[in-house]
Order: structure tokens, then sequence, then C-alpha cells
């Protein structure tokens, strides 16, 4: 018998409509999915693909140990994580031996800040891996603004709401358009590096970009709270056009 294919397959930002023709066709002829979640969730991903799926389907949780309950400084957050995705691989290289693909489903683009990424870079020497690109979470959000993101030659950075607020202000100064993804708890150090940078009141918050529930808000009319994990701020660039 000959061995499997794992597909690591690109979703996109959460409408289905804005999946590729062949992330649907793998999906619909899938008879083993992968997917992660947060424990005692449904998953985004898995959320993205109802409906798209055949009967027979054998589904594999991949449910993280930890999320934000332990600082991702903390050698035990990475001990966790690297534990986990052993454990993962080891279920997907099982069912790869006894010659089954498995799709992996992926929100947004599988290598741009994916999970996927951890599970490809301990299989890819081992076992066929393949990867199915997809539009961006980003892509969505700044699409749902309905203003361009770049023009000329703008330079866009994207940042992660994670890293230190001097980090952030400094490459949003540096910049003409911005991304900030992973924002969450976040909002209050990412508000105060834009208006460092003189890019507050300029900046749009878009929570599920191109989900049933988006929400797209000038960032400076969305009040204090914490945003959703679904949530991208983007500045957009106002460069050189005819
Ligand atoms: C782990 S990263 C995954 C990025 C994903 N691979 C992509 O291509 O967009 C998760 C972050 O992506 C952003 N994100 C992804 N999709 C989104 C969407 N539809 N709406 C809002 N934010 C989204 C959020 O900032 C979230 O915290």
């Amino acid at each position: 018998m000959t061995g499997g294919t794992i597909y690591g397959v690109g979703l996109g930002p959460g409408d289905p409509d804005l999946m590729s023709v062949r992330a649907d066709r793998l999906l619909r002829t899938a008879k083993h999915l992968a997917f992660f979640r947060k424990a005692g969730r449904s998953g985004q991903a898995r959320r993205i693909v109802n409906g798209m799926l055949h009967a027979q389907v054998t589904e594999f949780a991949m449910e993280y140990p930890v999320t934000t309950e332990i600082p991702v400084t903390d050698p035990a957050y990475n001990a966790a994580l690297s534990a986990f995705y052993t454990q993962c691989t080891d279920h997907l290289r099982a069912l790869v031996a006894q010659g089954q693909d498995v799709v992996v489903l992926c929100e947004g683009d599988p290598f741009f800040f994916g999970s996927f990424m951890h599970l490809y870079t301990r299989l890819k020497d081992d076992i066929p891996v393949e990867v199915v690109p997809a539009i961006t979470g980003m892509s969505g959000a700044w699409t749902a603004t309905g203003q361009p993101v770049t023009w000329g030659d703008d330079i866009l950075t994207v940042l992660m709401g994670t890293l230190p607020q001097d980090t952030l202000a400094d490459a949003m100064s540096r910049s003409d358009a911005v991304v900030v993804m992973k924002i969450g708890r976040h909002i209050e150090k990412v508000k105060s590096a834009l208006k460092t940078a003189g890019k507050y009141d300029t900046a749009w918050l878009i929570e599920y970009a191109s989900m049933p529930n988006q929400t797209v808000q000038k960032l400076a009319d969305a009040g204090d709270k914490i945003t959703p994990y679904f949530s991208i701020i983007v500045v957009h660039g106002q460069g050189r056009r005819p």
C-alpha cells in the first residue's frame, strides 16, 4: 500500500465563497479531516466548512493545551505546545502510513501566521505534505473597509499586537499602511503605539472579516472593549496615484 498525503488547506478569511476551487474540491472529497480548536469551542476553521463535508468523514480535533493562560515568554508555554504538536503529528503520520490522505483545515492562508506551519515543519521531510494557499484574513479586512490598502510605492507593515509598544510604534512610524493582528487584550498598547506614530485617527477596526457577524468601524469609535480574537486593525496607505 502506498502512503497518503497531508493537505494543509487554506480556507480564506471566513466566507466559504472566498475559498479556492482546489480547497473546495479537497474538502468535499476528504475522508480524514484535522483541525485546530480551543478546548470547548467548535473552532473557526471547522465552522467555515460546515455543510461541505462528505457524510463519512472522520474528524480529528486538535485542541490546544494552552492559549492565553500562560504567557508566550514562559518556557512552560513552548513545552506544552511542542508536546501537543508532536502528539498531533504522531496521529497524522499513522494515518498517512495507512495510505490515508488527511485534509488539515487552516483559517486564512496556511503559511501566514498559521498553526499548520508547526505541523508542516515537523512532517515535510518524512511524508508528502501539500499546501493550498488562500486569501488572508487581512485581505478580507481591508476589503471590508471599502478602501484600497496600498497605492504606488506605499510601505505596508504587518504587526502582531503581542509585540512591545516601542517596537509597534517604531514600525508604524516607518510605514505608510499598517495591519495589526492578534490584538485582543493588547488593544490599549496598540492604540498607544498608533497615537505615537500619528496613525490612530485614520485606523479602522474590523472584527470577523467576511463572516456573518462582521463589523467595520473607525478605531476611535470602537470604545474601550477588548476586541475578539478575529479582529484586525488597518491603516490605509495614501501613496501616489495618477
Ligand atoms: C493565528 S493568526 C492566523 C492568520 C491567518 N492564517 C490568515 O491568513 O489570516 C490569527 C489572527 O488573524 C487575524 N484574522 C484572521 N482572519 C480574520 C478575520 N476573518 N477577521 C478578523 N481577523 C482575522 C486576527 O487578527 C487573528 O488574531
